[in-house]
């Protein structure tokens, strides 16, 4: 062990991933994972859903340091898959507890949940400690399970011991002694080299390199979600938009430091109510109310900069019912809706704050002049978005094709090209929205740090005249 006598553990220098599932005995693998770390090993924690609901990731992510893998589908903030990256970099995977169902699954190599998805997927040897009431454990369908990874996999199986269950019945099934799945790990990586010693190629760890409070100071607001605009009081127009972008992009912000205004029309993710100012709004007008009063003040104050920029995620509904019904309508002979444009919502920041007219424009626009960043969700072709940003005076817009797989709503992922008022179009891999959210947040901190350095050499100029 890597304790006070210095001798190196018996693992150092491994990564171990610790695969968990659904069994009441979920709370011991908290203990072995510090067993194993106090080994020498890094751990990386996969966690079932079903796991995750007797034990919670922050537990594990706290002591193993790494983010917890949780789900199949979901790729890690630089854009890798999580449970390929620890199936080709674990030196072995330890499931323990493992339930009977989960031994069924990877008998039949179901890969539904990260631990079975990381086991198919490795070549590194697999430690197996089952966990579960004694008559599950006996069933043939079980036994059958484990004998067909014992034999079939050479995975190796830690028996569970006998003693009490959590039934309250004695029998054998309980998790075996956790010194005893240790060992079972250091034996299946006796004699062989260390799979990954590049950190870089590991998982990455869950304290984010620490990023440099580049929007320290500033006052971003974004806006995200879905509008909703009245048919009747039951039902709407609506759209696709499940808020995940825009929320990702006031997460990332808020990690920079910035202080942040997130005005949310309707979303399917948490908001970050504790740390960011939250207004939520339903329809296109609301929306234009609430953000015009955040950015400009109401009655429109005189020039004084109330943001530094704006980033319109919220996928605005550009019809609106002109008349919605005070009742609810009935099926009747069927029914036309008259339709009004909405305003766009985002020409008309941009006209104010660049003192281009507009209700209560002050002359000369805001100063010190804010970011503005639009998003374009095309179809097929992202050919009208050069348009579309000059059309609005952006200096962002980040567009991207909906149709694209991975890149739609609802998904988890994006890949937008990021076009600038000079011409310019980075176009970023597929990645999480999370990561997409930083590239973008890069270009906005970059703008304002070098409308600040313009602004400061005016200032001298101005004076040394
Ligand atoms: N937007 C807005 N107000 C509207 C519609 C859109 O502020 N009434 C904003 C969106 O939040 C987005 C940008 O404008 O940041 C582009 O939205 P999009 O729907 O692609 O553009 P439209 O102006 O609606 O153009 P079109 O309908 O021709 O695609």
């Amino acid at each position: 062990m890597s304790d006070g006598d210095g001798a190196p553990g018996r693992l150092s220098g491994r990564l171990v991933a610790l695969g968990v599932t659904g069994s009441i005995a979920a709370y011991k693998a908290v203990e072995l994972l510090r067993l194993l770390t106090a080994e020498g090993a890094d751990v990386v924690v996969l966690l079932s859903a079903s796991a995750s609901r007797f034990v919670g990731a922050l537990s594990f992510a706290a002591l193993s340091r790494h983010p917890v893998e949780t789900d199949v589908l979901e790729l890690q903030a630089d854009g890798r898959i999580g449970h390929i990256v620890v199936a080709d970099s674990a030196d072995a995977i330890v499931v323990a507890p493992a339930t009977a169902h989960w031994l069924g699954a990877m008998a039949n190599g179901l890969a539904a949940d990260v631990v079975t998805a990381a086991c198919l997927a490795t070549s590194s040897p697999v430690v197996v400690a089952p966990a579960m009431d004694g008559d599950m454990w006996t069933h043939p369908a079980t036994q059958a399970n484990v004998a067909r990874l014992r034999d079939a996999f050479a995975y190796a199986i830690v028996e569970p011991d006998t003693g009490s269950l959590a039934s309250g019945q004695s029998g054998v099934g309980r998790l075996a002694e956790l010194p005893r799945i240790v060992d079972a790990v250091v034996a299946a990586v006796a004699g062989r080299p260390i799979r990954q010693p590049d950190a870089g190629a590991r998982p990455p760890l869950a304290i984010a390199p620490v990023r440099e409070e580049d929007l320290g100071g500033r006052h971003v607001v974004v806006t995200a979600g879905g509008t909703r605009e009245p048919i009747d009081p039951v039902r709407f127009i609506g759209n696709r938009s499940s808020g995940r972008m825009g929320v990702a992009l006031a997460e990332a912000a808020l990690g920079r430091g910035a202080s942040v205004t997130l005005i949310a029309a309707d979303v399917s993710v948490a908001l970050p109510v504790d740390r960011a100012r939250v207004v939520r709004v339903e329809t296109a007008d609301e929306l234009r109310s609430a953000l015009l009063e955040t950015l400009f003040g109401s009655p429109p104050a005189p020039p004084v900069a109330r943001f530094d920029a704006l980033v319109m995620a919220a996928a605005v509904a550009d019809f609106t019912p002109r008349a919605p019904a005070a009742g609810k309508l009935s099926r009747g002979e069927g029914l036309s809706l008259e339709l009004r444009p909405t305003p766009d919502i985002l020409a008309e920041v941009s006209r104010i704050a660049r003192g281009a007219g507009g209700p209560g424009s002050p002359g000369d626009g805001v100063i010190p002049r804010p970011v503005l960043v639009g998003f374009a969700a095309e179809t097929g072709s992202l050919d009208r978005a050069p348009d579309k940003l000059r059309r609005k005076g952006l200096d962002l817009l980040v567009a991207n094709d909906v149709t694209e797989a991975g890149s739609g709503f609802g998904s988890d992922t994006n890949r937008v090209v990021i076009l600038d008022a000079e011409g310019g179009r980075e176009a970023l891999p597929l990645l999480s929205k999370r990561a997409a959210a930083d590239r973008i947040l890069d270009r906005v901190a970059a703008a304002l740090d070098a409308r600040d350095a313009a602004g400061q050499t005016a200032a001298m100029q101005e004076r040394n005249a």
